[in-house]
């Protein structure tokens, strides 16, 4: 159930302590806006996307539990070595791992000091600022008290998670990055409930699957989930859309819907007729009888319906039911009476962090607080986190990122999700800034794009279908007999 005994992240994380960098530097990482492409050119988006991920942000990092009262712990994110260690007044420190005095393991080292971390080779202490405090074999005259800087990350504790500032800028707000479950009133009134996993994918592989119209009831359809009741968007070759808002998020705007509503019910068959194959999807009807078995438990225990809906309160965070991507690499789901947030972190570049933050209001009593976490670490956990998102997880991270891709209209919302990270985020303001004329260069159509666009015109429909095109497109559709 879950990831309990966590045998498989620990198995991960010890992998990673023991890969830690060592000898001879790594190869350099290529700085944002700048292509990976074979000869520099851009001839494809996801080309100028960072694969160790945007770094002008907040991300979550560990249950603060995790860190230990006297020792450091070694966490890899964004590609960075980091030693994790307890403050002065137990708030959690951050620095980098490797020692600024002969490059030894921070992480190695000590807690010998309260709110302090000495490194294992010369005893150069530092505190959660990355001032050197003391040279332990130099004795308390050492020159290099005071002058060896380490470097330190800003960190931030927020209901019990330690979230981290990666940029090299001054620190955003945290607001702006962590969802408002963290603070005030919404802290008070909803349970925090987390867990997280690996996927050996890049970090906006661990993300594009959401939003997929096609992917709920196909790539999902024998999860626990899907088998009790249908969820997820209807079955359409048109694209979704999304709307960009403040610069951070993608809303997708739940259009083309209705594509193929039956005129005489209002409602998607349950199978289509695939003419290609003469043969229907889905296959069989066995789920349709599951469906009806399941409802009752489906709609009012597992999904509450008999709940006043939830409401995030901000947009961004989406506010009522919906599921949008949220900066830096997130993806918020409001599932209607609760909220989550799936935080894909880049740990290298074909490893992301998984972080699952469940948020759902608290019920009035006590015994009702009790019953709502033994349900979500007894069972809602694996349904949701292991069991639906996992096989996200099965077919997305396996994709090979570096081939050409044909997209289709259904991938609009894609190339939106890439637009935003690599020419609006706040790495790319930062780049268009200081390198103004590489930025104009390529902020050029990728190659997937111009094919995405080609493969429109021959559908020949645009992204966003007026009504009287869906009503034609509607009657083509139902004259080659694939409705009913
Ligand atoms: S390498 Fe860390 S103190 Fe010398
Ligand atoms: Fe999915």
């Amino acid at each position: 159930m879950g990831a309990y005994f966590r045998f498989f992240e620990r198995g991960i994380e010890k992998k990673l302590k023991n890969e830690a960098s060592r000898g001879v530097a790594p190869e350099p990482v290529v700085p944002f806006g700048i292509s990976r492409g074979a000869d520099g050119t851009v001839t494809d988006r996801r080309q100028l996307v960072p694969p160790l991920g945007l770094r002008e942000y907040w991300y979550p990092a560990m249950s603060a539990r995790r860190v230990p009262k006297k020792r450091p712990l070694f966490w890899r994110m964004l590609g960075d070595e980091i030693a994790f260690f307890r403050g002065l007044n137990g708030e959690i420190s951050a620095v980098s791992d490797v020692c600024p005095h002969r490059g030894a393991s921070m992480s190695d080292g000590f807690c010998f000091y309260k709110g302090t971390i000495s490194c294992p080779y010369h005893g150069a202490t530092f505190d959660g600022d990355g001032d050197c405090k003391a040279f332990i074999p130099e004795g308390p005259d050492s020159k290099m008290v005071g002058n060896l800087p380490i470097k330190s990350y800003p960190t931030r504790v927020l209901r019990g998670y330690v979230f981290i500032w990666m940029g090299e800028g001054e620190a955003a707000p945290i607001e702006e990055d962590v969802p408002p479950e963290f603070f005030g009133e919404k802290a008070e009134e909803t349970h925090l409930f987390h867990t997280y996993t690996y996927w050996n994918c890049t970090w906006l592989v661990a993300i594009e699957n959401q939003n997929d119209s096609h992917n709920g009831f196909y790539a999902h359809r024998n999860s626990l989930m899907q088998l009790a009741a249908k969820r997820g968007r209807a079955r359409t070759p048109l694209g979704p859309r999304s709307r960009l808002y403040k610069d951070c998020a993608l809303i997708p705007m739940m259009k083309n819907q209705n594509y193929y509503v039956a005129p005489e019910t209002g409602k998607e068959p349950y199978q289509l007729y695939y003419p290609g194959v003469d043969g229907h999807w889905p296959i069989g009807q066995w789920r349709r009888w599951l469906w009806k078995l399941c409802e009752p438990v489906s709609k009012y225990l597992v999904m509450n319906r008999w709940r006043k809906p939830y409401r995030s309160g901000a947009e961004e965070w989406a506010d009522v039911t919906s599921s949008l991507w949220h900066l830096p690499s997130m993806v918020r789901v409001n599932f209607g009476f609760f909220a989550f947030t799936r935080v894909a972190v880049p740990v290298t570049e074909n490893l992301c962090r998984v972080i699952y933050f469940h948020h759902r209001p608290k019920m009035k009593l006590a015994i009702g607080r009790l019953i709502q976490r033994l349900w979500f670490y007894g069972y809602f956990n694996y349904w949701l986190h292991y069991n639906f998102s996992g096989q996200d997880g099965t077919v997305a991270a396996p994709c090979r990122y570096w081939t050409s891709e044909i997209l289709s209209s259904t991938d609009s919302h894609l190339v939106m999700l890439r637009k935003l990270v690599t020419e609006r985020s706040r790495d790319a303001k930062r780049f268009q800034a200081q390198n103004a004329d590489l930025a104009k260069a390529n902020a050029i159509v990728g190659e997937s794009e111009i094919r995405f666009f080609k493969h429109q015109e021959t559908h020949n429909v645009a992204t966003e279908v007026t009504l009287e095109d869906s009503e034609a497109i509607k009657e083509s559709v139902v004259s080659r007999g694939i409705l009913g």
